[in-house]
This record gives C-alpha cells, sequence and structure tokens, in this order.
C-alpha cells in the first residue's frame, strides 16, 4: 500500500486544503491536529504537502541527531528572504556553519552580561515613565523597550546618531509582517503604499548601516569578533576574518534587529501579563528581587529561581515562535511514517508546549512547576540542577528559542533581558491585570491581537526611579 507510511489525511478541501482553518486561528488549528492525530500529522495548503511535527522524540531527530538532513527550505525564505537575504537565519549548510561561528563568540556569557547595564538602564526608564495608578500597554512598552537594547547592543553609541532611521525601519518591518493587516498578504515587490514605505526605510537602514561599517572599518575594526564591543563590531570582525561578503553583513544586521527585537518583546509581554494575572506569583518574585543589593547584575539571577521560573513558563504557554520550519533534503522514516524529500515539516512550540502528555494543566500558568526543592530545603530551579529536568517530560517538549545547532543564538541574551527587566520593574511597582483575557494572533511570531493592559502601582508611594 502506497500510502500505508504516510501520516493521517489531512481532511481539508480540494485545492484550497487546510488554507480556510489556519487563516482563520492557525494556533487552534496546530493545537487541535496534533491533540487529535498525535506526533506527526499532514496539512495541505493550496495543494502542498506539509507535515505538523510534535513528538519530541521526532523533534529530536530533526533538530539535533539528523540535523544535517534538513534545511530551514523555501517557507522563511518566501517569508522572509528579501529582508534577511543571505544572513545567519536564513543561510544554509556551509555559509551558516561560518557565519555562526564566527558570530558564537559574541553571545558568550561575558559578552552578554556586558549588556546587562543597558538592559537594566532601560527598564528603569521605563518604570519612571509609569505614574501610579495608570494603565499601560504593556505591549507597546515591551516593544520600546526591546528596541532600545537591542539598537544599542547592535550599534553601541553609534545609535544616538542613527536611532530615528533604525526605529523606522524596525516599525515597517514589524507592519510588514503583521498578519492582521490585508496588506502583508500581498507580494512585496507589488507599490502598495505600505510596500513602498517599507522598501523605503529598509533601503535607508541597510545605506546607514554600510555607511557605519566604513566608518568602523577607517577606525581600524577589532581583529577578533569576541572582543567587539557592539554587534555590528563582531559582524565586521566576521567580515575582516573572510565569514562574510559585505553584502551579508549588511543582511546580519538586519537579521539581527528582526529576529532579535520582536521577540523578545512578545516574550516580556507576556511574562508581564501573566504575572499580573497571577499576584500570588508576583508577589514571591516580587519578594525576590526586592531582597537584591539594588538593582539586578546578571550574576543575581541565579539567585532569582522564582523570577527565571516565571520567565520560562511564560515562554512555554505563549512561545513568542509558535512554529518554525524545516525540510528533509533526502527522505527521512520520522515517527513510522516515510518523509519524502522536500516536504514542508512545521515544528511547532506552541502545540508542544500545550499538549497535556507532558504538561499537567498545560493551559494554565503555573511558574511553579520549575520549581523544586534541593535537598537542604532551598527551593531551586529544577533545569539549574544536576540530574533530569523538572517532572519526566522529554527534552523537547520545551523548546521557545528551537534547538540543536540552530538553536536561537540569542537565547541567553534574551533569557536575561527577559530577567532583568522583569526584576527592575518588580522592584518599583505592581502590577494589576486590566486585559481579562489575551487574544492571540499567528504572525510571523505569536502576537497579542489588541493592547495588553495593566494597571501600575508603585511600590511605595510615587514610582521609585533610583
Ligand atoms: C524571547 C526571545 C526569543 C525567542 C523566543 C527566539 C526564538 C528563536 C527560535 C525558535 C529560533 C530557531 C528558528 C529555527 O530553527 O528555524 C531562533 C533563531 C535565531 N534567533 Fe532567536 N529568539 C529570541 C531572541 C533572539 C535575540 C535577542 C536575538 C539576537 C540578539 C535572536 C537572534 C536569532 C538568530 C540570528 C537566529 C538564527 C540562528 C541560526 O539559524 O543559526 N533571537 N530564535
Amino acid at each position: 500500500m502506497a500510502d500505508a507510511t504516510r501520516p493521517p489525511d489531512p481532511g481539508g478541501l480540494p485545492v484550497l486544503g487546510n488554507v480556510h482553518e489556519l487563516a482563520s486561528d492557525a494556533l487552534r488549528f496546530y493545537e487541535r491536529r496534533s491533540a487529535e492525530h498525535g506526533g506527526i500529522v499532514r496539512y495541505d495548503v493550496f495543494g502542498t504537502e506539509s507535515y505538523l511535527v510534535t513528538d519530541p522524540k521526532a523533534l529530536r531527530r530533526i533538530l539535533v541527531e539528523d540535523h544535517d538532513r534538513f534545511v530551514k527550505g523555501r517557507m522563511p525564505r518566501e517569508q522572509l528572504g528579501g529582508l534577511l537575504g543571505d544572513g545567519l537565519f536564513l543561510a544554509e549548510g556551509g555559509a551558516w556553519r561560518e557565519q555562526r561561528t564566527a558570530m558564537r563568540s559574541a553571545f558568550f556569557r561575558e559578552r552578554v552580561a556586558a549588556y546587562g547595564d543597558s538592559m537594566v538602564e532601560h527598564a528603569r526608564a521605563t518604570a519612571s515613565s509609569w505614574e501610579d495608578g495608570a494603565v499601560v500597554d504593556v505591549h507597546a512598552a515591551a516593544t520600546e523597550y526591546a528596541f532600545a537594547v537591542l539598537a544599542e547592543s547592535l550599534l553601541g553609541s553609534d545609535i544616538e546618531r542613527e536611532r530615528e532611521t533604525v526605529r523606522a525601519a524596525a516599525e515597517a518591518i514589524t507592519d510588514r509582517f503583521d498578519m492582521s493587516r490585508v496588506t502583508s498578504f500581498l507580494p512585496e515587490w507589488l507599490p502598495t503604499p505600505a510596500n513602498r514605505r517599507y522598501h523605503r526605510r529598509l533601503d535607508a537602514l541597510r545605506e546607514t548601516i554600510r555607511d557605519l561599517v566604513a566608518d568602523r572599518r577607517a577606525a581600524g575594526p577589532p581583529s577578533d569578533p569576541g572582543t567587539a564591543d557592539d554587534l555590528l563590531g563582531t559582524l565586521v570582525a566576521a567580515a575582516e576574518l573572510g565569514a562574510l561578503d559585505d553584502d551579508e553583513l549588511v543582511d546580519n544586521a538586519v537579521t539581527f534587529l528582526f529576529a532579535g527585537h520582536e521577540t523578545s518583546a512578545l516574550g516580556l509581554t507576556y511574562a508581564l501579563y501573566c504575572l499580573a494575572d497571577t499576584p500570588e506569583f508576583q508577589a514571591r518574585v516580587r519578594a525576590e528581587v526586592a531582597a537584591l543589593d539594588g538593582d539586578p547584575a546578571p550574576a543575581d539571577l541565579r539567585e532569582c529561581p522564582a523570577l527565571t521560573a516565571a520567565v520560562d513558563e511564560a515562554l512555554r504557554l505563549y512561545p513568542p515562535v509558535h512554529s518554525f520550519f524545516r525540510e528533509p533534503i533526502e527522505p527521512v522514516d520520522l515517527g513510522g511514517y516515510r518523509v519524502p524529500a522536500g516536504v514542508v515539516l512545521t515544528l511547532s512550540p506552541w502545540a508542544v508546549h500545550r499538549d497535556g502528555r507532558w504538561w499537567a494543566d498545560p493551559e494554565a500558568y503555573r511558574p511553579d512547576r520549575w520549581l523544586r526543592e534541593d535537598g537542604n530545603g532551598e527551593v531551586i530551579h529544577g533545569d539549574d540542577a544536576p540530574g533530569p529536568a523538572v517532572g519526566d517530560r522529554p527534552e523537547y517538549a520545551y523548546f521557545p528559542f528551537g534547538g540543536g545547532p540552530r538553536h536561537c543564538i540569542g537565547m541567553r541574551f534574551a533569557r536575561q533581558e527577559l530577567r532583568l527587566a522583569i526584576a527592575t520593574l518588580l522592584r518599583r511597582v505592581r502590577l494589576e491585570p486590566v486585559t481579562a483575557e489575551l487574544s492571540l494572533q499567528a504572525s510571523a511570531n505569536t502576537r497579542p491581537a489588541h493592547p495588553v493592559r495593566v494597571r501600575i502601582h508603585a511600590r511605595n508611594g510615587p514610582v521609585d526611579t533610583g
């Protein structure tokens, strides 16, 4: 039987396939199909066969064990190729390996720790812009915050001069991929007003980056990507080593701006919303960060298991990247099925993180599922302790940052940023929920469909900005 090794029939419409279900609510569609049909399930989009993969063992094989039999493939390139070009996010094979090796050191612990001051300083500025009793949109605030941190980490002191060009481009990129706007579905080359603005701003950003690169070359770039002061310095040094050509250098600056700003903003938004919604756990995190000797430094985060659990649980329940893609370069056997070369595989943190087989009460925000006692009566974050992770979930039941050699290069940066921001904010304010229920939409990332409102209460009278 030719079909015996293919995953269950998707049951969609002729030609359209499952397009209508995906377009109306992709997140529920992934969740439902995974719950109904298990770890590997087929769906069709305009006659293209795609498989949704939610079995942690199969995910591990794709991302780790057999990673070199898979490429990112055409889906992300079709969506993002015009924007990210041949930068790290989309590069494949040898070109990807060379870039990743050259940039790795920029994300080592000490380098990421050096961004800590900027992460705290911008969070202080956010807190001081909030008035006691005000209702604020934490999505807007988190977006502003993550932009400021990333722009500074990318360009260092050059950001002072170039802030507006970078901000305008970042905004245009976010709008271009906003699936609640009908225009986002139109091809990039159509001369709609939104597309014209997008191209104009992106061209200005690329031009600015080229100028900055020329300045830095003239000043003498660092000889080692690991010793640069900012991400652009890393890229220039990597180019000097021959790991990137000049177009790839610019593509990578845009890649960092795109990959590192909205995702972090969303992670922070959901963590703040979840904490507002669970006052008892928020009080626990607040007590933990209030006990620190001043605003947090990266090294203090080890003493903050509840804060870490709050972030990890928010990234479980609302993973900013709801799904990403791979294609096998040759036929592979996966979860008992034969998967032909070139089929689009959709790997969905969203669906896996909400699977009742791995997570008790999966739809609830329960940060203490990440905590346990260390035997001396101390509460610790389970994943920081030796031995198996909390509970007996398989490794790939949780993968908000992807996995294997192509896991998110900004993971340490983002986890540090989210925790430093929350610690700095909660040392000053208490959050009360106003938005009763989140409604989400699956754009390129998992975005809130509406403002996410919380009420600010200064901890001791007026908001303390010190
Ligand atoms: C909470 C925040 C973040 C989340 C949830 C997130 C998630 C992810 C995921 C799931 C991937 C893997 C995609 C795939 O395998 O197809 C990825 C890759 C990537 N991320 Fe992040 N990310 C975050 C923050 C950042 C930051 C702050 C940066 C940069 C400073 C960054 C830069 C990148 C890059 C360059 C890649 C491609 C890596 C490669 O292919 O070698 N991300 N991210």
